[in-house]
């Protein structure tokens, strides 16, 4: 059984839809699968260990009072809680949204590719939402599957 650990933020739910459409698509391909998700306020630095695979999930946001930044809760994980996290060449799977009325469209994604790649974590596979994810649910259930043959060690 291979674990995937989902840690996510969402203030409109748009991003918790992402995940949650993920974890359906992920279930129906691999019954031999564990996802756990984890909500970015309640985790600490050892969380970002748990399992197999770890997915980031995150919106971006303006938090500090600039766009194209992650969402303040995902933020205060990673640059505060988890600042000095070692992920062990972890490998890590990564999601963003955005809005294409912001200059800095879904930059959360750079964001969290940098702390994977400062952290020593192995970036895998990413996926951009852009815009009001309901409508975008193929899009999310084909990266699942991706994720799946993609990632040898959910393949376990
Ligand atoms: C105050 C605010 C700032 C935002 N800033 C950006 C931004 O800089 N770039 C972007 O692509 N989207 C931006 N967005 C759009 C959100 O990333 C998008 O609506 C996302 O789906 C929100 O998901 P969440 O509520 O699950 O975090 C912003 C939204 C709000 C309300």
């Amino acid at each position: 059984m291979a674990l995937l650990h989902i840690i996510y933020s969402s203030s409109t739910g748009n991003t918790e839809y992402v995940v949650d459409t993920l974890i359906a698509a992920l279930h129906e391909s691999s019954s031999k699968l564990i996802v756990e998700k984890q909500r970015a306020e309640e985790a600490q630095a050892e969380d970002l260990l748990k399992g197999d695979v770890l997915l980031l999930a995150s919106g971006t946001w303006n938090t500090g009072g600039s766009e194209g930044q992650l969402h303040p809760r995902v933020y205060a994980l990673l640059t505060d809680r988890a600042k000095d996290c070692d992920l062990r060449q972890k490998p890590c799977a990564i999601i963003a949204l955005g809005d294409k009325r912001y200059f800095y469209t879904a930059r959360a994604m750079e964001h969290l590719v940098q702390f994977v790649q400062q952290h020593n974590g192995r970036s895998t596979e990413s996926l951009v939402i852009v815009n009001e994810p309901y409508g975008q649910e193929e899009k999310v259930q084909k990266w699942a599957q991706k994720l799946l043959t993609k990632i040898p060690a959910l393949a376990s």
